[in-house]
């Protein structure tokens, strides 16, 4: 997989499986990038090397509605602190979503975040994400948005899956 020359992450180690929902019932379907902070990749890019030194996060999207498979669930983590705040989130996130789209042919995403997490909640939104619903229990906020009214860029231009 080669590295957008302008980005400043890149997105690797993928893997896509079918996992059992239970005796009898259905599978949920789910792709898992590995999230690379260019800036920490030590010497040259090599794709199939899995560069652990660079590795930041991953970002997640499970199809696990069984009514709904064009639905996706989407979700980031930046574990590492020094790696936030440059613009990694939101272009793995747009990385994803357009891949998902082409892939699996995805119509909606869905995010659900806590009511507390400022950071994320202001991400999904300025990416075009709106409240669908708000749990109580949870204290949770769940955001969609149709990916017809997403700005993804195609082709993908980080080669074939
Ligand atoms: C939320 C998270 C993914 C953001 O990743 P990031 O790479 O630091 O974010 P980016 O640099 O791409 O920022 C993109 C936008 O997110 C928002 N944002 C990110 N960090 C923010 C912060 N600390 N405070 C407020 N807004 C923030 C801003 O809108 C920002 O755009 P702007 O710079 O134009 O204002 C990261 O902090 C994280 O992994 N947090 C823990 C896990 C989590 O909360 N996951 C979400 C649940 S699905």
């Amino acid at each position: 997989m080669e590295v957008p020359e302008a980005a400043p992450a890149a997105a690797a180690g993928v893997e896509a499986e079918g996992m059992s929902g239970g005796k009898g019932s259905w599978y949920v379907l789910e792709h898992t990038f590995i999230v690379l902070d260019k800036e920490l990749i030590g010497g040259e890019f090599a794709p199939g090397n899995p560069h652990t030194e660079a590795m930041v996060g991953d970002v997640n999207i499970y199809m696990n509605d069984p009514d709904d498979m064009q639905l996706a669930e989407i979700e980031i983590m930046i574990a590492e602190h020094k790696s936030r705040g440059k613009g990694i989130g939101q272009e793995v996130i747009l990385l994803m979503m357009a891949f998902a789209v082409e892939k699996y042919g995805i119509a909606t995403f869905r995010a659900k975040i806590s009511e507390s997490n400022m950071a994320s909640l202001k991400l999904f939104r300025k990416l075009g994400f709106k409240d669908a619903s708000y749990s109580a229990v949870f204290k949770e906020v769940t955001l969609e948005v149709p990916a017809d009214e997403l700005q993804l860029r195609f082709p993908l231009t980080v080669g074939d899956w």
